[in-house]
């Protein structure tokens, strides 16, 4: 397993490196991506990619603030990846708003959009697709209620690896199973990029910043930061010294009903494996994930305990 690293927290008051001059490029085919990474390469620029499937919120910016700090070009995809929605999930009403997205990167100094069509893409249709698959990781929590979920992410992001050929590339760590399973791999397929965790951006009240969050009724909006807040008492409990993991997950649950939404699933986990934690595992990660209605909401809460 990787070496585990402080993540990148944003903050409101830190600057980008450099100043942003050119306006950014916007490209949609392989063709025109392919040259301006050449170009990129040739001209011995560290390239900082953003993998994002749009709609851009402040999380995604926090994002690209972070690879502006620490990359020379920084190119941000925006791909509604077919390969990981389920039968039955939210594909075709993925909010997509490119025109809203183009101008907020710009804005945030993105050097380049790189947004395919799934034809460029997936040429030859997802039937035949060559799947990169990280075995186990990808089992437990959001992959047993997304089957394939994973193999779609891991997949995709691979391609975006081999197309920008990046130095360093952001993730953002609300999506902490992901994040670890294309830590993995990266180390498995021994790609030569370093990998940024950028911590979760939330609204006031705690709720943490995604896109799914837009398909919230007014109700719903207002039940949704019990998600995070049961997180914060699971993460209280357990620093009073609370080691009953499985009661711990199953009250956090029943705190969960009682605010309104439907818990899909709480764990209790190791940070490093997100194998069910231990009482001697010292650095521990708490998922879940909950339904509002139709909407999945996910949100996770990582914690280091004295030794
Ligand atoms: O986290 C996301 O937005 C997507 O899963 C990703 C990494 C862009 C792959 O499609």
């Amino acid at each position: 397993m990787p070496s585990r690293k402080e993540p990148f927290r944003p903050s409101n008051t830190g600057s980008s490196k450099r100043l942003k001059i050119d306006t950014m490029q916007s490209i949609d085919t392989l063709t025109g991506l392919k040259q301006v990474i050449r170009e990129q390469r040739v001209s011995g620029r560290r390239i900082g990619l953003v993998p994002t499937m749009g709609n851009l919120h402040s999380g995604h910016l926090e994002l690209i603030k972070a690879a502006r700090l620490s990359a020379d070009w920084v190119v941000c995809s925006i791909f509604v990846n077919p390969m990981q929605f389920g039968a039955g999930e939210d594909l075709d009403a993925y909010p997509r708003t490119l025109d809203a997205d183009r101008e907020r990167l710009e804005t945030a100094g993105c050097d380049c959009l790189f947004h395919p069509a799934a034809s460029e893409v997936y040429p030859q249709g997802l039937e035949t697709q060559t799947i990169v698959s990280v075995p186990r990781l990808g089992l437990e929590h959001c992959g047993r209620s997304r089957p394939g979920h994973f193999d779609g992410v891991t997949t995709v992001v691979c391609k975006l690896f081999n197309l920008c050929q990046p130095d360093l590339a952001f993730f953002g760590l609300k999506d902490y199973q992901q994040y670890l399973i294309i830590q993995k791999m990266v180390a498995d397929l021994q790609f030569p990029l370093e990998m940024i965790g950028v911590e979760t951006v939330r609204e006031a009240d705690g709720l943490a910043m995604s896109s799914r969050n837009s398909y919230l009724t007014p109700d719903q909006r207002s039940q949704a930061p019990a998600l995070y807040q049961t997180l914060m008492q699971v993460r209280t409990q357990i620093e009073a010294g609370n080691r009953q993991y499985g009661a711990l997950e199953e009250s956090a649950k029943q705190h969960l009903i009682a605010a309104g939404l439907t818990p899909d699933y709480v764990a209790i986990c190791n940070g490093d494996t997100l194998l069910p934690a231990r009482p001697t595992d010292s650095f521990l990660a708490i998922l879940a994930a909950v339904f509002l209605g139709k909407t999945r909401l996910i949100d996770n809460i990582r914690l280091t305990l004295p030794d």
